[in-house]
């Protein structure tokens, strides 16, 4: 326990996040980057940048009330205030990524209706899997759900956005790094503090694989939607020329079809959840394939 309370403490959120990898950044990008100028000429990588955009922004919306609901359910001070630094650091997420649309030319008076009109309605259901559990202040699965399920999969993710972007848009490769690294360590925490809970109490293994395998099917959902008959693919394709590479998972995504790019993706955060899962005692479920 003694481990677990400093690796998750305040202090050390302190000096490793604000004071230490978010230092010197604005909206969590380097000091005076902007978009590259092609996403704004280009209508078709426009879109589809805006469209990315939004489906962070509801994700990130959804681990905010997740982590703020979940701090009331926690049975011990510690992870209160841990998921108070989670808080703050999905709130954070919540605004650059809302920076972005802003950057992207969304005048903020049209920022809630571009966010409905491009939501993902499978992502849409699989927060809202999550967060009934957190409605019902039940920690347990409220934690498998968000730290292992949702930031598993945001955190996979990020990472394949991140590659894809690093050559062509440092801004937002810089924004994504970040994240990932405050997703790292939502992620460690889910692990460490659940397992001990999950032996606590064994009886709520079924409910919560149940809710793991329904949330990886709306995620699977999620993939389909974005990859297949993705036209920004194409485009990206045929302006890039072979020029940039992005190496992830041992592959070069820009040499890909969308198809083999969602098949890497969902394989990837599949395997994670089967070892996260198994770690904390929780047979992983396998989901039907959308
Ligand atoms: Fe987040
Ligand atoms: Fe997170």
């Amino acid at each position: 326990m003694a481990d677990f309370l400093s690796a998750y403490s305040i202090q050390n959120w302190l000096e490793s996040c604000p004071q230490g990898y978010l230092e010197d950044t604005e909206f969590g990008h380097r000091q005076g980057e902007i978009e590259p100028a092609l996403l704004n000429e280009n209508p078709i990588l426009h879109e589809e940048a805006v469209r990315t955009t939004v489906q962070l922004i509801v994700g990130e919306r959804c681990a905010l009330a997740a982590s703020s609901g979940l701090i009331n359910a926690a049975p011990d001070e510690a992870s209160k205030r841990f998921l108070a630094t989670q808080t703050l650091d999905e709130a954070r997420h919540v605004e650059i990524f809302t920076q972005r649309l802003f950057d992207l030319g969304i005048a903020r008076k049209d920022l809630e209706s571009v966010i409905k009109q491009h939501a993902n309605q499978n992502l849409v259901k699989f927060a809202g899997v999550l967060l009934e559990k957190v409605d019902k202040k039940d920690f347990v699965a409220g934690v498998v759900g968000q730290n292992i399920v949702l930031e598993g999969m945001a955190f996979s993710v990020f990472e394949m956005m991140h590659a894809l972007s690093e050559q062509v848009n440092p801004k937002f490769a810089h924004t994504l790094a970040g994240t990932i690294a405050d997703e790292r360590r939502h992620v460690g925490f889910g692990e460490n503090r659940i397992g001990s809970l999950i032996k606590e109490f064994p009886e709520k293994r079924p409910e919560i694989e149940r809710m793991q395998k329904e949330m990886s099917y709306y995620m699977l959902a999620t993939f389909a939607d974005n990859f297949r008959n993705n036209a920004a693919a194409a485009e990206f394709d045929r302006l890039n020329q072979h020029q940039v590479h992005a190496n992830w998972q041992g592959v070069d995504l820009t040499e890909m079809q969308p198809e083999e790019m969602e098949g890497v993706l969902a394989e990837t955060v599949l395997k994670e959840f089967k070892v996260r899962l198994g770690r904390i005692g929780i047979e992983y479920q396998t989901p039907v394939r959308p």
